[in-house]
């Protein structure tokens, strides 16, 4: 039986009849058409599924749709506003932050929660900020650097 679920997703709510065991990742890709949201592993290894869950990074391959139920959603389509990059976003782009870009929503999502608690971040708290998440391109070293222009950037 289907569960009417409240959602508020970068800022706009939606009311959506869903399948309780419908994963979080596949709703938001395929009820709201936010495909930004990418689905790897769906055992909660990769992180490409990554969002801010009232305001909170989780991996929505390990939800169900459901349980966003009456809750606020960042994709990375909600961080570029007006239709301008993200310092983040911007920063991976500089930095050359991405390759395929497959982890990278993930990513810029995971480090702009890394940044919202510590604007200031060592190399090593960004490594252990970005631990959850991984890129089988870029080698790590810009997605480092792109980091640390991002925290520039926001300063
Ligand atoms: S798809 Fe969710 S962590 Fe890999
Ligand atoms: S850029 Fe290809 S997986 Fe990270």
């Amino acid at each position: 039986m289907k569960k009417t679920i409240q959602v508020t997703i970068n800022g706009r709510t939606y009311t959506e009849d869903v399948e309780p065991r419908l994963l979080l990742a596949h709703f938001l890709r395929e009820n709201i058409g936010l495909t930004g949201t990418h689905v790897g592993c769906v055992i909660g290894e990769c992180g490409a599924c990554s969002i801010l869950l009232n305001g909170r990074l989780v991996k929505s391959c390990l939800l169900f749709a459901p349980q966003a139920d009456g809750k606020e959603i960042l994709t990375i389509e909600g961080l570029a506003a007006n239709g301008a990059l993200h310092p983040i976003q911007e920063a991976f782009v500089q930095c050359y932050g991405l390759q395929c870009g497959y982890c990278t929503p993930g990513m810029i999502l995971a480090a702009h929660y890394l940044l919202m608690k510590n604007p200031d971040p060592t190399e090593e708290d960004i490594r252990k900020g970005l631990e959850g998440n991984l890129c089988m391109c870029t080698g790590y070293m810009q997605i480092v650097e792109a980091v640390k222009e991002a925290a520039k950037k926001l300063k």
